[in-house]
């Protein structure tokens, strides 16, 4: 359907056509003399608009009423003129045939808009919502530009591992990774398996598959630290975990992160590439996703396209997590949380920061304290902060989390004491940093974030196709 109304001419060049059409029934009007069926097939928002007589081959099903909203359908006809208003064309049809057939009444996915908690509970059939299939273009999109900017730059992309032994962000946010014992199917307790274990009940690390313990992966930046150290720019894209207990609108279990590496770069060069990369890929969604974007515009968030276009052309805001604190501190509403230097910013801080003082533009807040950032950031010469950047946008909050990282040897391992990490654990991290080291600078991108943002869908569990999160891992 898109291949036929997508264009300008929304199909008016394509007149006197013969074309089949296969989808979905959205809706089916038998009127006296003619019946209206419209089928959409995913490939855009527009349905097509296929009108037939009681003559035409297959009608009986129309009779029996088989073709009802649900049903699967391939329909063959004339492109023709519409005598409707909402259409410039509609398919005159020729022959009818019903492929699959649908219960309209047990169908869950009825005409009056349903909310989008009850779409999460058939998440296998919400693809076929306007909302869900609109989002999913967008999504592909996004995910599309985003290979498209990195490659166009001459950056490599590295497929970082799902399974690892270290935690990149060592916030304790990991899914352990076992194997499992088969149970012998009698013991009810544990109907999937046990985990090897030692006499006094405690897992038998070195009876397991891996040999120790091992983990789905918070980031792929370490990882992408090696590579970005011999082939240059690297970034990897890819699904990464998190067992953050936390029912936010912005968190899952299980996201898409883009992280690329930049070698030879410092934190300038890293929120540079930050800014090129969200503005290209939010211009290519703008230009390329026209429809699905006017939906938005119209139905989830009123100005998103306005919004999204000063993005592209208008300079982000930058300062340094001082300068954060002291605009906070002289705020005239009041928080919740304290603001204190040296504490994290919580979410209604940066909601103030983007949405109140700068408007609606995102921000970049660069220079954290480095007692609240991870192992691996550059100590400036402060002593006290650490070359680390995050990008905030209205709504969504913090999109990208970044740093320089650190090259100097001496001052990582330094740090790994002072936090008492495992320096043992990481002796192939600072192998990068023996030999042949060199300033290198990186970001993480939550994608599903992204998605929030470019479209204005307020739950991050409604832009990825099967959400995972605490309580939560049907389909
Ligand atoms: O700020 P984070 O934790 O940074 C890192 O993981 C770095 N290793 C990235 C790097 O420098 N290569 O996470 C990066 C981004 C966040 O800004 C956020 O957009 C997203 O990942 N994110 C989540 N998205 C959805 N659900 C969660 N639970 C998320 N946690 C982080
Ligand atoms: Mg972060």
């Amino acid at each position: 359907i898109a291949e036929v109304k997508g264009g300008p001419s929304e199909g008016v060049d394509r007149l006197g056509e013969r074309l089949v059409v296969r989808g979905w029934v959205r809706t089916c009007r038998v009127q006296s003399s003619v019946t209206f069926i419209e089928v959409n097939d995913g490939s855009c928002l527009s349905n097509m608009q296929c009108v037939l007589n009681s003559d035409v081959e297959g009608y009986d099903q129309v009779e029996a009423g088989c073709i009802a909203s649900g049903a699967s359908v391939m329909i063959e006809g004339i492109l023709v003129n519409s005598q409707g208003t909402k259409q410039k064309v509609e398919l005159k049809v020729e022959k009818l045939v019903l492929v699959g057939k649908s219960d309209p009444v047990a169908f869950p996915i009825q005409k009056k808009r349903a909310s989008r908690e009850f779409l999460r509970t058939i998440a296998h059939l919400r693809p076929r919502t306007n909302t869900f299939g609109a989002v999913t273009r967008v999504r592909n999109s996004l995910a599309y530009a985003t290979h498209k900017f990195f490659q166009e730059n001459g950056f490599v992309w590295i497929a970082s591992p799902i399974i690892t032994a270290s935690d990149c962000e060592g916030a304790g946010e990991q899914f352990c990774v076992t194997t499992l014992i088969p149970s012998s199917g009698e013991d009810t307790n544990s109907p999937v398996g046990s985990i090897p274990s030692t006499k006094d009940g405690a897992i038998d690390w070195s009876q397991d598959f891996f040999g120790k313990p091992a983990f789905l992966t918070v980031s792929g930046q370490l990882n992408a630290e090696t590579y970005a150290t011999a082939l240059s720019d690297v970034y990897t894209f890819g699904p990464t975990f998190r067992a953050e207990n936390s029912n936010t609108s912005r968190h899952l279990a299980e996201f898409w992160m883009i992280e690329p590496e930049l070698a030879f770069a410092d934190l300038n060069d890293d929120m540079a590439c930050a800014t090129a990369y969200l503005q290209y890929v939010v211009k290519y969604v703008l230009e390329n996703c026209k429809e699905d974007m006017d939906f938005f515009n119209t139905w989830i968030e009123k100005g998103i396209v306005d919004r999204l276009s000063d993005v592209v052309e208008k300079d982000f805001v930058q300062l340094t997590y001082t300068d954060a604190v002291e605009l906070l501190l002289k705020a005239k509403k009041r928080f919740e949380f304290p603001v204190k230097w040296g504490s994290d910013l919580q979410s209604e801080h940066e909601r103030y920061i983007t949405e109140d003082v700068f408007a609606g533009r995102p921000v970049i807040i660069r220079d954290y304290p480095k007692d609240i950032k991870a192992f691996y950031m550059r100590q400036n010469n402060d002593g006290k902060t650490v070359a680390a950047m995050d990008l905030l946008v209205p709504r969504v909050g913090e999109l990208i989390g970044g740093s320089q990282r650190e090259e100097r040897l001496e001052y990582l391992e330094g740090r790994l004491d002072e936090l008492k990490l495992d320096k043992e654990s990481f002796w192939w991290y600072l192998d990068l940093r023996r030999f042949g080291s060199v300033p290198h600078a990186g970001f993480g991108l939550g994608f599903e974030r992204l998605v929030q943002f470019a479209t204005g869908i307020e739950n991050i569990r409604d832009v990825i196709p099967f959400p995972r999160s605490p309580g939560s891992a049907e389909f």
